[in-house]
């Protein structure tokens, strides 16, 4: 008796794998390509004793573990968190917030960078939003490289939240969040996305560069936005309902009006969508925080070294925001990312005969206009040795 193929409807935790069918026309769908293999559809399956008993498991937190995911995806309990004591800053003393509670093997949690800097007005109305989003999502917009997600990610991991964080692009589709079928031992098996994942299990859900995705395509995601269940119409019509830990963050450069020219791509962003968000504008920290963080990064570097760094950044940035009549336009201002790279590779360049002005040309000033550069270096000599600044 020949054995047909089973196919089964059902999500999986595994990675697409299309092996079992080899080729096939080109241009079919998932369902098509099983059809065509000659595989018995199964709509459903037994659920295993495993299952069963994370069922149970799941239970002291609600989460409803419906799939063959492990026990360290969704979270045991939750649990208080004393933000002062967390994040060592005396400012957020008595700021709590309740935080769910991840094995420490789930693989989405991040490990807290020790060199991090927080800005501790931003990670304020970031805490409150954590601790309790009623019904909104969090938008964070500000200039490329001043520390958006980060933060987010960051922070998370002080809390030992799970993080998933994408970049979305011209070409996203929703699709690509909520999940997809594919084959997998000759079985049609519906993977989840990291939406759906993030919303069943409680991660912070991060989606970068938002303003570069489609205004229409982004208008899917409404209902999620305002904490509704999602809908996998894809997976036979599943309901997803939004685990009270899930939360998500966008962050953009634009606060979805578009750009003046710094940042081409951006999308004007459709009102409607936008009015689910809660704002927050972030800006480069402040120079004496700048310096904290160039000292954690490069503890061996001169702080006078530093310290001039961090005047150069400050100043470019000011000639990028006001720029002054006659004088050079800076058209990009130099980032904490670019400030972080020029102090590292001057410590890389020791080799060098002047290290801070060979890493100046690779961490930020290699993609200038010859304008631009000149201005530049011109700002540091004098910055450097002490001239007055005079672009
Ligand atoms: N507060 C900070 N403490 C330590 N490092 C920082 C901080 N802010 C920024 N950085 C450095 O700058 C880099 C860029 O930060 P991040 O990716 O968070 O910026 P962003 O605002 O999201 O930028 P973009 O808009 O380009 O996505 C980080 O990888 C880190 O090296
Ligand atoms: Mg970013």
């Amino acid at each position: 008796m020949t054995r047909v193929p089973q196919l089964c409807l059902r999500p999986e935790t595994v990675m697409p794998s299309e092996k079992a069918c080899g080729p096939e026309p080109s241009g079919f769908g998932m369902r098509a390509k099983a059809l065509f293999c000659g595989m018995r559809i199964i709509p459903c399956r037994a659920v295993t004793l495993k299952e069963k008993n994370m069922r149970k498991l799941s239970d002291k937190t609600g989460t409803e573990v419906s799939e063959n995911v492990t026990r360290d995806e969704f979270p045991v309990s939750v649990r208080k968190a004393d933000a002062g004591a967390e994040f060592g800053i005396h400012e957020l003393d008595g700021v709590s917030l309740e935080v769910p509670v991840f094995d420490k093997s789930c693989q989405y949690l991040a490990k807290p960078a020790s060199d991090y800097v927080f800005n501790t007005g931003l990670l304020r109305n970031l805490l409150s939003f954590l601790g309790k989003s009623s019904g909104d999502a969090l938008y964070l917009y500000g200039p490329s490289g001043c520390g958006k997600t980060s933060m987010v990610i960051q922070a998370a991991a002080v809390l030992k939240w799970p993080t998933v964080s994408l970049t979305v692009n011209g070409r996203f589709e929703l699709a690509d969040l909520i999940g997809h079928p594919t084959i997998v031992k000759n079985e049609l098996v519906f993977v989840h996305g990291a939406l759906a994942r993030a919303m069943k299990y409680g991660y912070v859900l991060i989606l970068n560069e938002i303003d570069l995705a489609d205004a229409a395509e982004l208008s899917g995601l409404n209902d999620v936005l305002e904490g509704r269940n999602l809908v996998v119409i894809q997976n036979n019509g599943e309901v997803i309902k939004p685990h009270p830990s899930f939360r998500l963050v966008v962050t953009a450069n634009t606060c979805g009006r578009g750009s003046r020219g710094t940042y081409h791509g951006t999308q004007l962003l459709n009102a409607a969508f936008l009015d689910r968000f809660r704002f927050i504008g972030c800006d480069y920290m402040s120079s004496e925080e700048e310096l904290k963080l160039l000292k954690k990064v490069v503890p061996d570097a001169d702080e006078g070294l530093l310290s001039g760094m961090v005047k150069v950044a400050s100043e470019i940035r000011k000639s990028h925001l006001d720029p002054v009549p006659n004088h050079v336009y800076m058209s990009v201002p130099m980032s904490t990312r670019a400030l972080v790279r020029w102090a590292k590779l001057t410590a890389e360049y020791s080799y060098e005969s002047d290290p801070a002005d060979a890493a100046l040309v690779h961490a930020f000033t290699g993609r200038l206009s010859e304008e631009e550069r000149a201005y530049v270096t011109r700002l540091k000599f004098d910055i450097m040795t002490g001239d007055t600044v005079n672009p």
